[in-house]
């Protein structure tokens, strides 16, 4: 993300969604001038405790990244992390950010695709119906695959994709990052399989996971880079 946005040191480069700041204080160190907008309170005064403790000056905004309070072509840069999966409408998040930068200037956004998880079983329905549980509350749980359309789609050009593929060889392997028992209990719950199945599936996952022949694969985030033309 950093070396494909890499604005000019002392350029204004905008963290959208900054959370508790922990990608301003390496703007700052990288030598930009880091801006973080959130819309919760209590992350940016996470952000601000975090930079004031490193010395770095404070410049933070609360507001929603659907409607951002900056003048026209005003950054240099913007990078948005594991964001746009959480908001109401991520084409007006991106056509801001196409009004906000200069001519020029460079989007980069990082976001997971929940959706690409795929698990080997011997009952490909049953292990579709659990996967399809995975990240089943955020409200655009596969954004990750939709990044080149949007920036398209905003006026960005020079769009640049990079999906990370994880590989995972063990359920415990796996938890980390998706709880293999709480997504099957859900597709339970939503009636996607019954309980025989269920308790069939988390057996043979787990059998497979002992004997090393288990085998999953999650897209875990698509790295996207435009240009503002
Ligand atoms: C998963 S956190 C990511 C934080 C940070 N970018 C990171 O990667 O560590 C998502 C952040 O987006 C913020 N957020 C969610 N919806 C937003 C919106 N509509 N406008 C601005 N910020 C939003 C949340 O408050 C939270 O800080």
């Amino acid at each position: 993300m950093r070396s494909g946005l890499g604005p000019t040191p002392g350029g204004r480069v905008l963290d959208l969604g900054c959370g508790a700041g922990h990608e301003l204080v390496q703007l700052e160190l990288d030598g930009m001038r880091a801006y973080g907008v959130d819309a919760s309170a209590t992350m940016l005064a996470a952000s601000r405790v975090r930079l004031r403790s490193m010395g770095h000056p404070v410049r933070l905004v609360r507001a929603d990244a659907q409607r951002l309070p900056f003048t026209d072509g005003w950054f240099d840069g913007c990078r948005i992390e594991r964001v746009l999966q959480h908001v109401a409408d991520p084409a007006a998040v991106l056509a801001e950010v196409h009004r906000i930068l200069r001519p020029g200037g460079v989007i980069g956004i990082l976001e997971p695709d929940w959706a690409s998880l795929t698990l080997a079983s011997r009952d490909g329905e049953a292990a579709r119906a659990v996967a399809d549980q995975v990240g089943g509350h955020i409200p655009h749980r596969d954004i990750g695959r939709h990044l080149r359309r949007l920036l398209a789609h905003a006026g960005f050009d020079e769009v640049h994709i990079e999906v990370e593929l994880m590989v995972y060889s063990s359920v415990e392997e796996l938890s980390r990052i998706v709880s293999l028992e709480h997504v099957t209990n859900l597709a339970r719950a939503v009636g996607r399989i019954g309980h025989s199945r269920a308790t069939a599936l988390l057996n043979e996952q787990h059998s497979l996971s002992a004997t090393g022949a288990f085998h999953a694969t999650l897209n875990r985030s698509a790295l996207a880079w435009a240009r503002r033309p």
